[in-house]
């Protein structure tokens, strides 16, 4: 796959908070494709990050599409106000501990307009979303586990990736595939020889001195 083909999302998560937005064009100018906002509710994860709030000054900010991704519980109750808040996309999670109706969230998502995702955790199976990959525009590998940034990448997880681009295949479907933890330039590399085009990263993007060497090496070029 060439490098143009690639989708860059940085993730605010490692921002400077306190210049937000000044960030936000920062990486804009670097050559970043969407900006992605992770959302924490301290109960399916642990640790609570930002809301709606946040995503609508987020859009202010950019004309990039934003991609939200809900690490919260009864994600159904909340994606009208992310979708009114400006998101593009919104991913939620297939695990149990996510509390919601699966199939029926995806619907609600792209009733209000956004493109639906879904996301499944380092410890959870592909089999667990496989009855859903029909009605998603986007799969979200997680390769750390969910909550914090700045973890190590799990190469092992590049099988559910192999899968996922099995079940493209054989479907003749056009869903991105992304991945999200721990991306750095090796990983970007190895993720995209594995059939990954969405590179979620926050890091070492956001921690690196110059944001389009930071995108570009992620890019592979
Ligand atoms: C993990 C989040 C990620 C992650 C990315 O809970 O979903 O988006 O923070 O950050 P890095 O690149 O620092 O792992
Ligand atoms: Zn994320």
């Amino acid at each position: 796959m060439i490098s143009r083909d690639i989708i860059v999302a940085p993730s605010i998560l490692a921002a400077n908070f306190a210049r937000l937005a000044d960030e936000i064009h920062r990486v804009e100018r670097a050559g970043a494709d969407w900006i992605h906002c992770d959302i924490m509710d301290g109960h399916f994860v642990d640790n609570i990050s930002f809301g709606p709030e946040i995503v609508s000054i987020v859009r202010k900010q950019t004309k990039l599409p934003l991609d939200v991704h809900l690490m919260i519980q009864r994600a159904d109750h909340f994606v009208s106000r992310f979708a009114k808040a400006g998101a593009d996309s919104v991913t939620v999670h297939v695990e149990r501990e996510a509390n919601h109706d699966v199939a029926k969230t995806l619907h609600g998502i792209r009733d209000a307009g956004c493109r639906p995702g879904l996301s499944l955790n380092p410890a959870t199976p592909f089999a667990a979303v496989e009855p859903f990959l029909d009605e998603i525009d986007a799969l979200l590998v997680m390769t750390v586990h969910p909550g914090f940034g700045g973890q190590t990448f799990r190469p092992e997880m590049m099988d559910k990736v192999k899968r996922a681009v099995h079940w493209k295949e054989s479907h003749a479907r056009q869903i991105d595939i992304e991945v999200d933890g721990g991306i750095n330039a090796e990983m970007a590399k190895l993720s995209i020889e594995n059939g990954a085009n969405v590179l979620i990263a926050g890091t070492s993007i956001f921690h690196a001195e110059n944001y389009s060497e930071a995108i570009q090496n992620l890019r592979g070029i």
